[in-house]
């Protein structure tokens, strides 16, 4: 079976497209690039070969609901999701949410342990749960409406926004994720019929990454760009991870929905390409590196004299030095097919995981915002917080040190 990573390194003769590039030293530069790249060819790597047969067969595989912390964050990512929002309907109060949660944690309960929700119409789609997570988070109209004071707040404008209505904010979040797309689709089914009464759909995202066994559970997924998309980020189990991640036991969720313009950046060849992101597209090495784990040199010159590492490249922007600031990248993909005039309606499903989302997020986006080569082509065109309670025991429901 071929590696998606057998992939072409740097042609030879590669010629730069991109406007952003051409300004000042910026082309010599990416041309020692490309020399560099082209020096350190390397073979690509492969996965042996397995038969049909010998694929396990995993969608019984379960994921634990019950916990002090909610499933969906460390979990290892599943290759589908749907990110729900609701509003809630007029005289939501804080006992109508306790009744809601209860509801909706128990639905969760069962569903991601393969059993039937409670008024399930099609129980048969429940027995596969293929590793279902349900992970609820709470928006700033939640708390409005349960007469608390809300952790969260939406995100500030940036200047890169083009934010549409229909992708923002939402009062409570329902974040599904399973191996399956079924799944996924049964359980939000069976969410949305359950919240019916109390709230209303606002949004509906859906994102996919690499099917299941596509690729070894430690491979890097690639993103629709093409590039290796999740190299740098806090590792579960961690003490980084901790204390970047979560706060107490609840942590915020950031949902930038980012669309990613292909036409242009089909037009942009590998040197472009990989000098936007400071990494080579073939293995996901740093520029300065030779294996996809190297740490960037940021103060490595080309001969020229100008940084190897571009001081717009992405990952030079988005480098944040003190790993207790870092933020959780938890990333799908969207593609929703051609829009009418043709162009593709694709992009990412940015997930972004933190204990404080002014800490951690808002400098970062910021940063970005201001000077990353990668804006030329990529659009948020969504944007929504949600604070993600604690997990709760088999007694108790979600949302309950709250609401209760
Ligand atoms: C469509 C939009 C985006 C694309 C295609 C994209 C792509 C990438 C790629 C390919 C990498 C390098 C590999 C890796 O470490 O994962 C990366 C790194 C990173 N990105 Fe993005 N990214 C996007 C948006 C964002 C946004 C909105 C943020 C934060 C607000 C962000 C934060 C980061 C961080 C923190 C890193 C790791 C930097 C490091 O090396 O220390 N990215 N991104």
């Amino acid at each position: 079976m071929a590696d998606p990573r057998d992939e072409p390194g740097p042609r030879p003769g590669v010629r730069l497209t991109r406007r952003g590039l051409f300004a000042g030293g910026a082309v010599a530069a990416a041309g020692a690039v490309a020399g560099t790249a082209m020096a350190m060819t390397r073979a690509p790597e492969t996965v042996p070969a397995a038969s049909p047969a010998a694929v396990p067969v995993l969608g019984a595989a379960v994921e634990p609901f019950h916990g002090v912390r909610q499933a969906g964050i460390a979990t290892p990512a599943q290759a589908h999701a749907v990110f729900a929002a609701f509003d809630l309907r007029a005289g939501a109060d804080r006992d109508g949410l306790a009744r809601l949660m209860r509801l909706l944690t128990d639905d969760a309960r069962r569903l991601t342990q393969g059993r039937a929700a409670l008024a399930d119409t099609e129980p048969e789609l429940a027995a596969l749960p293929a590793r279902l997570t349900v992970t609820f988070g709470f928006g700033p109209g939640l708390f409005k409406a349960a007469g608390l004071p809300a952790p969260v707040e939406p995100l500030p404008a940036f200047s890169i926004d083009r934010l549409q209505e229909r992708w923002n904010g939402g009062d409570l979040l329902a974040q599904i994720c399973a191996d399956d797309p079924l799944t996924v689709s049964h359980a939000l089914r069976m969410i949305v019929k359950d919240a019916r009464s109390f709230a209303t759909v606002r949004w509906t995202q859906r994102g996919f990454r690499r099917a299941a066994h596509t690729q070894e559970p430690t491979h890097t997924q690639r993103n629709v760009m093409g590039q290796l998309d999740g190299t740098v980020n806090p590792v579960p189990g961690d003490a980084d991870f901790e204390r970047a991640v979560w706060s107490g036991d609840g942590t915020t969720l950031v949902l930038r929905r980012i669309h990613t313009d292909m036409e242009t950046w089909d037009a942009a060849d590998t040197v472009a390409k990989e000098f936007t992101i400071g990494r080579r597209l073939s293995d996901g090495a740093p520029l300065t590196g030779s294996r996809e784990h190297d740490e960037p040199d940021f103060e490595r010159l080309t001969p020229a004299g100008f940084p190897v590492i571009s001081e717009y490249a992405h990952i030079r922007r988005a480098r944040v030095e003190d790993p207790n600031l870092r933020i959780l990248r938890r990333v799908y993909n969207y593609d929703d097919g051609l829009a009418q005039d043709g162009v593709p309606d694709t992009g990412l499903l940015f997930a972004s995981y933190q204990a404080d989302v002014a800490r951690q997020f808002v400098p970062l986006q910021r940063r970005l915002a201001e000077a990353d080569l990668l804006n030329e082509w990529t659009t948020p065109i969504g944007s929504a917080v949600f604070h993600i309670p604690p997990g709760c025991g088999p007694g108790g429901w979600i949302g309950e040190a709250l609401l209760a």
